[in-house]
């Protein structure tokens, strides 16, 4: 194995509201092979499996190089979600660690792993599935200065006036060592809380909270780093003409008050990411000096990404736009190809599947996404062609997380659609308002022309693949219907859904003028009312039609 240097294998990963990328062709060959007589295998490691590290940090987009946050407030305007949420759905029972573990790994976690897991319900009941775990919790889970911490089945401890990337190195590099001393191949997951946006409660009354939003706090070492840097201006910087629709098309232009602020925060979201930088050199100190690096593989991601002034919005990340669903993910491990950037579009929902793959584990029936090809071709190797779709969706408000703003956007439920091929690169969205938004990306990568019939921008003779906007609208519009609520494989594959015939895989495919009267037929997409949550009836039709051969689509009621 030649020393490779982390940076030098780059995919790029949406998040699970996001996508990944690329433009180019989806083509891209398996990592790992699937022998004909044993089943899955991994290849090529020896007797023992590959160790897994497993490093997200939290909110940390592509867009503008590195960025973050997350609210607290939603605790409380939102009485699901988060821990309690996956503990109801009976999935502490039936996750990544737990069939991990059934598979003969070892695993372990420190950081963040979920909003609402807290320092009153960490224990009722404990999280399944880990060999050792040292979990952040709220309320102080982005107190940078105040964190708390609750390793295995032990009280919480709060950690006052220590850093919270301080104590995170430190427990990751202890579960790490039990990792390595314990001779089983081991998943271990950090979860640093950089780059997010810092917030302080008021923990002495839990119902009333009275979260305080600011920049994140860089280690004292770092506080003096990059005096001049600034958030990128792009043409979407703070724009003269508003984008976007419902609440994004009315802000304001940000003055310069808030523009100076906000480059603060930029500054201070990468200045506190040098903690993390330092965490993954530690991590790999270790690895390296335990004579497993080479029998490991590294992933480094973020949960999903982060706005900082674009289209008019101050820091904030619960949007459709390329700065909140875009993310780094970066693999490095055996069989990885050296310098490569993959074009494969992907988004987390393809990371267990990408984990089992590793570990020889046979992907489960209900998984929603697809291993991520983590190897180039190989000669002989069979290549799979991919899916050019991200599912994007959103329900509840936004929330702002500067100091100096923190308004909370309502209405900001929407089912969105990210779709890359070879001659198209398209965003396509539907609101619970149902105002709609078409972004091609090819003309207009900064997404500031929304080209949907009655827009500003529509125009009726701009076209998509040769075809008429409205043609290609409509195809988009029942793809996504089928992504809103499809399950299992027909996540992955969803135009087999419309097309049961297996003749159409692709936009283009499906923009054939023999399926036109098909299409016409569908439903659309839309929403009856705004609700903060998955409320199923409120989300419109639920099921596409599927095409048959033979139905004179145009006259069938
Ligand atoms: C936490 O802070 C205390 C007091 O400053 C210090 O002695 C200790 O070393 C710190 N712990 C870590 C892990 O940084
Ligand atoms: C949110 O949407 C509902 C319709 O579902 C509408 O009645 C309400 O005025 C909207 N609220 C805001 C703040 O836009």
């Amino acid at each position: 194995m030649p020393t490779v240097r982390l940076k030098d294998i780059l995919l790029y990963v949406g998040v699970a509201t996001a996508i990944s990328w690329g433009g180019g062709d989806a083509n891209f060959p398996d990592p790992l092979v699937q022998s004909p007589n044993s089943g899955w295998h991994s290849e090529g490691f020896g007797s023992r499996k590959p160790n897994i590290v497993f490093i997200i940090t939290d909110d940390q987009d592509i867009e503008m190089s590195s960025l973050d946050y997350m609210p607290f407030v939603k605790e409380h305007l939102l009485d699901k979600g988060g821990y309690p949420k996956f503990v109801s759905q009976g999935f502490n029972e039936n996750w990544l660690p737990v069939w991990l573990q059934q598979a003969g790994y070892n695993t372990y976690y420190t950081g963040k792993l979920f909003n609402f897991h807290t320092v009153r319900n960490y224990n009722s009941p404990h999280v399944k599935g880990f060999t050792g775990s040292d979990f952040l919790l709220d309320p102080f889970t982005y107190n940078y200065l105040s964190p708390a911490f609750q390793r295995d089945h032990n009280p919480p401890v709060i950690y006052p006036g220590n850093h919270t990337m301080d104590i995170t190195a430190d427990k990751a590099y202890a579960l790490l060592d039990d990792a390595l001393a314990s001779g089983n191949p081991f998943f271990i997951g950090v979860a640093p809380v950089a780059p997010h946006s810092n917030v302080e409660v008021d923990t002495a009354n839990p119902d009333r909270p009275n979260p305080r939003f600011s920049a994140p706090i860089p280690l004292n070492r770092h506080s003096h780093l990059f005096p001049t840097a600034r958030v990128p201006r792009t043409p979407h910087f703070n724009p003269e003409k508003p984008s976007g629709v419902s609440w994004i098309a009315q802000r304001p232009r940000l003055n310069k008050k808030l523009v100076d602020h906000n480059d603060h925060h930029y500054r201070q979201r990468l200045r506190a990411l040098q903690g993390v930088d330092e965490l993954v050199d530690g991590l790999f100190k270790r690895l390296r000096a335990s004579g497993q690096l080479d029998n490991t593989y590294v992933f480094y991601t973020s949960d999903n990404g982060f706005h900082i002034g674009q289209h008019r919005l101050n820091p904030g990340k619960e949007c459709g736009f390329e700065e909140d669903i875009r993310v780094p993910l970066i693999v490095r491990g055996p069989g990885v190809a050296v310098r490569d950037v993959s074009k494969a579009i992907t988004t987390h929902i393809d990371l267990a599947p990408t984990i089992f793959k590793i570990a020889g584990i046979p992907p489960r029936e209900d998984f929603d996404g697809l291993a991520i090809p983590l190897r180039k071709a190989a000669a002989g190797s069979s290549s799979s062609k991919r899916h050019e779709h991200v599912n994007v969706e959103y329900w509840g408000f936004a929330l702002e997380e500067s100091k100096l703003s923190s308004e909370v956007f309502l209405n900001n439920t929407y089912k969105s659609l990210r779709i890359i091929g070879p001659n198209y690169n398209l965003y396509y969205s539907v609101w619970c308002n149902n105002e709609h938004q078409l972004y091609d990306l090819t003309t207009d990568p900064y997404q500031l022309r929304n080209l949907y019939p009655g827009y500003r921008d529509y125009s009726k003779t701009h076209k998509i693949l040769e075809v008429p906007l409205v043609t290609v609208i409509g195809r988009l519009d029942s793809l996504l219907l089928v992504l809103k609520s499809c399950k299992g494989s027909v996540c992955v594959k969803p135009w087999a859904k419309l097309h049961p015939d297996g003749d159409v895989d692709s936009l283009l495919d499906s923009l054939k003028p023999r399926f036109d009267a098909f299409y016409d037929r569908q439903q659309s997409v839309q929403f009856d009312r705004c609700e903060m949550g998955y409320i199923l009836d409120a989300e419109g039709p639920q099921e596409a039609l599927s095409y048959t051969r033979g139905i004179h689509w145009s006259h069938w009621v």
